[in-house]
């Protein structure tokens, strides 16, 4: 059985990436998205989403970390495709997936899908751009307003020679209120002879199990619940739904984060809170934690709190 860390713009950033690949035990990640619009972009843009490229395209605990682009632009996605591989790449993900409007209003994302010979021409331009040995797969909705591509959307990946496909298992319309259909991703399954990757509302082992009966995949891709709970991939791989890590190592994990390689403190400061605040929804612990540190706006002031808190 196969984990994957899910992309998460904002969320999965590199240094959560770095976090949770410590802790948890994924096969790979995936980058937030890297949109390309009319041009190749300069390698510190790679470097800044994708700092692993600097370190053999892994992540200090040594998880490959694959590369996602969103776009419309087969020449240019291409070309990107080809300057990311040469940076360092071991994977290339292409988004058709992505909700947000202003990604939509400009033809990018789930919008797409309404549209299976674009995603099949932009598959296909990337996959015939970038060495061989690369793997190239793509990562879709069920749909945008509804479901009635689903299955030529996965066809159009597969035949443009995608080595898998990840389907979260809503439409775009279905955004993110659960539940997710996991029982529709079986007939993806059943009429592909690539590998479909199953996503979508997995917050325990016995979500995991569920999700691999109803969909009858195999592998599963984890997003918010490995930001909430690290320790899922361990739950899932010991078949297990008690906790693997105790609070302490959990402290540990966000002293990492916190002393991690961030650019503006104030920027770090609200992604710590909005861990904590996404960990206190199962953590006790965490709900304390969030009331102290709510009000405060200085990173050693919150790395302090941390350390006194720590048995
Ligand atoms: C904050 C946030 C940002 C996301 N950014 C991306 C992204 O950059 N690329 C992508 O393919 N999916 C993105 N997604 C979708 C996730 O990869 C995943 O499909 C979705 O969260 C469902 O999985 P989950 O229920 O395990 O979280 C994002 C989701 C969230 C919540």
């Amino acid at each position: 059985m196969k984990l994957v860390l899910a992309p998460m713009e904002g969320l999965t950033d590199p240094i959560m990436r770095d976090v949770l690949t410590h802790v948890g035990s994924f096969d790979w990640c995936v980058t937030e998205f890297i949109r390309v619009t009319d041009s190749v972009l300069p390698d510190h843009v790679y470097h800044n989403y994708c700092p692993e490229l600097l370190h053999d395209g892994k992540t200090a605990a040594g998880t490959p970390v694959h590369v996602q682009f969103l776009g419309n632009n087969p020449e240019m996605l291409a070309a990107n495709a080809i300057r990311a591989v040469e940076l360092g790449a071991p994977a290339i993900d292409m988004n058709f997936g992505c909700p947000a409007k202003t990604v939509n209003r400009h033809r990018g994302g789930s919008v797409l899908l309404d549209e299976p010979e674009v995603v099949h021409m932009l598959v296909k331009a990337v996959r015939d751009a970038v060495p061989s040995h690369i793997p190239v797969s793509a990562k879709m909705r069920l749909g945008y307003m509804d479901r009635n591509f689903t299955l030529e959307n996965a066809h159009a990946i597969e035949d443009a020679g995608a080595a898998w496909v990840t389907v979260h298992a809503r439409t775009k319309a279905e955004g993110y209120t659960p539940p997710a259909f996991w029982d529709q991703l079986q007939p993806i399954r059943e009429a592909l002879k690539i590998n479909v990757i199953a996503n979508g509302e997995i917050w325990t082992n016995a979500d995991a199990k569920q999700c691999r009966v109803e969909s009858g995949c195999e592998d599963l891709m984890i997003g918010r619940a490995a930001v909430t709970t690290p320790d899922i991939t361990q739950c899932i791989r010991k078949n297990t739904d008690e906790p693997l890590i105790s609070w302490d190592e959990l402290l540990a994990l966000q002293i990492r984060f916190l002393n991690g390689p961030y650019k503006k403190e104030i920027n770090m400061v609200g992604r710590y809170k909005q861990w904590i605040g996404m960990m206190s929804k199962h953590y006790p612990e965490a709900k304390m934690l969030w009331d102290e540190v709510k009000r405060v706006k200085r990173l050693d002031e919150i790395i302090e709190k941390l350390n006194t808190t720590k048995r």
